[in-house]
C-alpha cells in the first residue's frame, strides 16, 4: 500500500497534489511520500516484534539524506556498501554503531573510516578482506565486528543480474568453507565474530529461496557455536520483492517474511538484522514526467516524454515494468490507447515500455511511473548532459524540494580544460 491516490480527479502524493508540485519544481522529478516510507518500515519493525532485531534499511535504493532521517527517526539502522553511504548515513545523523557495512570490495580507506567513526558490524565477504579488516582494526588498536557473509548456493528465482546467492556469484564465502574461514577469523588480530550474515538476491517474490538459505544459516550457527563461536547475531540480508504491476502481482508481506524468519531461525536467540532496501523505498516513490510529444510511427504511437533512461535505468538494464499513469485521473471507462512510451536519449534501449495500454494522453500532460522509489533516483546519471532530477519529500500537506536540480553551469563547470589545450 501507498499515499500516491487520486482525489477529485488529481494524482496526489499524500495531500499534495502531483500537478502542484510539478508547476513549482518542473518536470521530470522524484517524489517520495514520508507515511509510505515509514509505513513500509514498521511492517518490517513489527514482524520481528518476537524478539531482539535491528531493521538496516539498505540505503543504496535511495540514500538522499531526508529519506535516511525519516527512516532513522522511526528507528532504522543502515546497511552501506561504501565509504560514501557510511558518511552520507553519518550526515543523516545515523550513528555508528546503527550502521551495519556490507560489500564485496571494501578497501583499506573505507574500513579505517568506518572503524574511526564507529560501526555495528562489518559483514566480510573473503579472506583477504579479513586480513586488511585484522590489519587496520590492529593498527587503530581496536576491536572490529565482524560477520562473515557466507553464500549458500540458493537459487532466488529472481533476475539473473540480482541474484547473488549461487556459487558462480561474485558474493560471500561458500557454505561448506564456512568452518575454517570462521577458524582463520578467530585466529586473527583485531577482529571479534558476532555472528553470520547471508544476502542471496533482490526482488524475491517467493519465499522458498529465503527458507532455503536460513535454514542452512540455523545449521552453520549450531556447528559454529559447536566449534566455539559466539554467535549473537544473524544478518539474513535484504531481497524481499513488491509488486511492479498492481493488477497481477501478490508477493509475499514482511508479515510472512518475519514469520518465516521465526520459523526457522528464531530458536536460536540471535539478535536478528534485516537489510530491506526495495521493500521501504520502491512504492513510497513515484518518477512524473510530462509527455513531450506524441509521434505516429510506422504502425505505432510513440509517447516521448522528458524522463529518460538516465533518470530511471530499470526499464533498459532488467526489463523491468513500472505502471505509468497519467496525473489527471482518467474517467470511468475512458477508452485505452497502445503506446511505445520512450525518453529523449539517443538509442533504442531508452524504452519504457512497449505496446503499452493506458489511457490517452497528449503533448504537455503529467504521467507518474509508479514503484520508483527504489533505485530510481540512485542509478541516474547525467548521461547526454541531461541535469540529475529534483527529488521532493511530501509530509502531510507539505512538500520539500530535498534535491534540486543542477543548472547546466554547474554540470558544465565541472570539467576542467587542462594546459595544452
Ligand atoms: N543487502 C545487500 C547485501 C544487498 O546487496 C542488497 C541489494 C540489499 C541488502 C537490498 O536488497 P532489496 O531489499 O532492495 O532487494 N538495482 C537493482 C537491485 C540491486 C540490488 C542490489 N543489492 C534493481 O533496480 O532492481
Amino acid at each position: 500500500m501507498d499515499h500516491f491516490l487520486y482525489k477529485d480527479g488529481a494524482l496526489c502524493a499524500e495531500d499534495v497534489p502531483i500537478s502542484e508540485i510539478a508547476a513549482s519544481v518542473g518536470t521530470p522529478f522524484y517524489v517520495y511520500s514520508t507515511a509510505t516510507l515509514t509505513r513500509h518500515f514498521r511492517l518490517f519493525d513489527d514482524a520481528l516484534s518476537w524478539g531482539p532485531h535491528l531493521v538496516c534499511y539498505a540505503m543504496k535504493a535511495a540514500s538522499n539524506q531526508a529519506i535516511l532521517k525519516t527512516l532513522a527517526e522511526a528507528g532504522a539502522g543502515m546497511d552501506v556498501v561504501s565509504e560514501g553511504e557510511y558518511l552520507r548515513a553519518k550526515a543523516a545523523g545515523v550513528s555508528g554503531d546503527k550502521i551495519v557495512f556490507s560489500g564485496v570490495g571494501k578497501t583499506a580507506a573505507e574500513i579505517r573510516t568506518a572503524l574511526t567513526g564507529g560501526i555495528r558490524q562489518f559483514n566480510v565477504e573473503s579472506e583477504p578482506e579479513m586480513h586488511v579488516l585484522s590489519a587496520v582494526a590492529t593498527e587503530l588498536g581496536v576491536e572490529a565486528p565482524i560477520t562473515i557473509r557466507v553464500n549458500p548456493d540458493v537459487d532466488a528465482k529472481t533476475h539473473a543480474k540480482i541474484a547473488t546467492g549461487k556459487s558462480e556469484n561474485k558474493f560471500g564465502i561458500p557454505i561448506a568453507r564456512a568452518r575454517d574461514v570462521y577458524a582463520m577469523a578467530a585466529s586473527l588480530p583485531g577482529l571479534k565474530v558476532v555472528g553470520i550474515d547471508v544476502h542471496i538476491g533482490s526482488q524475491l517474490t517467493d519465499l522458498e529461496p529465503f527458507e532455503l538459505a536460513y535454514q542452512k544459516v540455523a545449521e552453520l550457527t549450531e556447528v559454529l557455536r559447536a566449534d566455539g563461536h559466539d554467535i549473537i547475531r544473524l544478518d539474513l540480508g535484504g531481497g524481499l520483492g513488491i509488486p511492479y504491476a498492481r493488477s497481477n502481482e501478490a508477493p509475499p508481506t514482511p508479515t510472512d517474511y518475519g514469520a518465516l524468519i521465526q520459523r526457522t531461525v528464531g530458536h536460536l536467540g540471535c539478535e536478528i538484522e534485516i537489510e530491506p532496501g526495495r521493500l521501504i523505498a520502491g512504492n513510497a516513490g513515484l518518477l512524473v514526467s510530462s509527455v513531450i510529444y506524441v509521434k505516429s510511427g510506422e504502425g505505432r504511437d510513440f509517447l516521448i516524454l522528458d524522463a529518460a533512461m538516465n533518470d530511471l535505468i530499470r526499464p533498459a538494464m532488467y526489463e523491468a515494468w513500472h505502471d505509468i499513469v497519467p496525473v489527471v485521473e482518467p474517467k470511468a471507462g475512458a477508452e485505452q490507447t497502445q503506446y511505445d512510451i520512450v525518453g529523449p536519449v539517443c538509442e533504442s534501449g531508452d524504452t519504457f515500455a512497449k505496446e503499452r495500454m493506458m489511457p490517452r494522453v497528449a503533448s504537455g500532460d503529467l504521467v507518474a511511473f509508479r514503484t520508483a522509489g527504489a533505485y530510481g533516483a540512485v542509478m541516474s546519471s547525467e548521461y547526454n548532459t541531461r541535469p540529475l532530477i529534483p527529488e521532493v519529500l511530501v509530509h502531510e500537506d507539505q512538500f520539500a524540494v530535498i534535491r534540486a536540480r543542477p543548472t547546466f553551469d554547474e554540470i558544465i563547470n565541472r570539467d576542467t580544460i587542462p594546459s595544452w589545450l
